[in-house]
């Protein structure tokens, strides 16, 4: 009998764990849960005024973001050098300037590189433009063949010729799907991309990368408060960024974050942590973005901490399966990039990223542009697939799947000329 009752404790222990990571996809089985106000600290006071909310909230809640997510950054690291190791005034058939910079860094003996791909519109002067990190390469980007090929460690993508975890011709132009240049250009914006994995090789392992010329001495991996790789990602954002205000071509003003999924996370961080970023995109984001956790509809912290380790701080993982604990949610981390113009956009079939989760972030993080007497999202209905809200807070669903589009980019332009530009 004591068997029998300790075998069918067992089964029910693996059912309820069964039951408690299924991907909750249906509405009805989202938790009641409490939306933490942007505009009320910690401590319970209300923040009424821009001058509390930066003296004030801000800070709180970025300290919190920096603590307990994303992780903080140890020390500051400047750029050693930069190079530019190749530019033509005449490039995708005279409609474009082109450069390609790399920028060097060195620390504890140790030094890192990466390479920015730069598109500049031939016929404006000190043009806007759109940063954002890209998968699998510059070179994947466009067919370009003077777009050099990164030399650092790739996941391997059959569908694109990637083996052997390196780069070569194969992947050439594989992704240029998802980048609408001539659009871009056309409207007067230049583009800077990035392989990402020249930051920080998108792997559970802090021996390379950037992290590791930030150690302290015997130190191996980052203490639970410190940089994941997302907020690696980001701190090379703005490494970019301090690069554009040295070159004359570019207009460092205004110089917008951009990021799809994983890098949409980091477009998002890399707002929050630098406000000279002068406006930010974040496509598909998700868990971890835009997305409000505490929805736990699609990925939730459990999940994305246990597939993607290296992603956010180890702290982060006292909130697996344990979202009543945070005391934000992933509005209050749009919020941070009030005032400046902020675009959420969300697929219809990605379910996965919670495109109604990310919607409501957007809604509710938009108090805080009240206060600069800036236009949010207003309305806590969500707008039909295919019909954008355009304020300085912009949101939109598309039709389709978790990928950035033309449709993406043409909403993205609209929003820039009216908001950023
Ligand atoms: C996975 C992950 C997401 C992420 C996505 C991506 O699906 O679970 O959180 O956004 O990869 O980066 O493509």
């Amino acid at each position: 009998m004591k068997r029998l009752i300790s075998f069918s404790f067992i089964i029910f222990m693996l059912s309820m764990s069964i039951v408690q990571s299924q991907t909750v996809y249906d509405e009805s089985k989202v938790p009641n849960f409490k939306v933490p106000d942007a505009l009320l600290t910690f401590k319970g006071k209300k923040i009424n005024s821009v001058k509390k909310w930066e003296k004030v909230r801000r800070p709180e809640l970025l300290h919190y973001f920096k603590n307990k997510v994303y992780g903080r950054i140890p020390k500051t690291l400047e750029i050693d050098s930069y190079t530019v190791l190749e530019e033509d005034s005449n490039a995708l058939n005279g409609k474009a300037k082109r450069k390609q910079i790399a920028l060097s860094f060195k620390h504890n003996n140790k030094s890192l590189s990466f390479t920015i791909l730069l598109y500049l519109p031939k016929e404006e002067q000190n043009p806007p433009l759109f940063l954002g990190y890209n998968f699998y390469g510059n070179h994947t980007i466009t067919n370009d063949e003077a777009v050099l090929i990164s030399t650092a460690w790739t996941r391997n993508n059959e569908s694109f010729g990637i083996k052997n975890n390196s780069l070569d011709e194969a992947s050439r132009g594989k992704r240029t799907h998802r980048w609408a240049i001539e659009k871009i250009l056309k409207a007067g914006y230049g583009l800077a991309t990035i392989y990402y994995g020249e930051v920080d090789p998108d792997t559970n392992d802090f021996s390379d990368g950037i992290h590791s010329l930030l150690y302290n001495k015997n130190q191996t991996q980052p203490k639970p408060d410190e940089w994941g790789s997302i907020a690696a990602w980001s701190w090379g954002m703005s490494r970019a960024l301090d690069y554009f205000e040295k070159d004359k071509d570019v207009n460092a003003n205004k110089v917008i974050a951009f990021g799809h999924s994983r890098l949409g996370k980091t477009s998002l961080w890399a707002g929050a942590t630098d406000q000279r970023f002068a406006g930010v995109i974040s496509n598909n984001s998700g868990c971890g973005g835009a997305a409000l956790s505490k929805r736990k509809f699609g990925e939730t912290i459990e999940k994305i901490n246990h597939s993607f380790p290296h992603w956010f701080c180890d702290n982060f993982k006292q909130f697996n399966n344990n979202e009543e604990a945070l005391v934000v949610d992933q509005h209050q981390l749009l919020s941070l990039i009030a005032p400046r113009p902020l675009y959420v956009a969300s697929a219809e079939e990605d379910q996965w990223a919670d495109p109604k989760g990310e919607f409501l972030s957007a809604y509710y993080a938009s108090p805080v542009w009240d206060l600069y007497n800036k236009q949010g999202i207003e309305h806590m209905q969500m707008p039909k697939v295919n019909e954008p809200i355009h304020s300085t807070v912009s949101y939109h669903i598309r039709s389709g799947k978790h990928d950035v589009t033309d449709y993406d980019w043409e909403n993205y332009i609209k929003w820039a000329d009216t908001f950023v530009k």
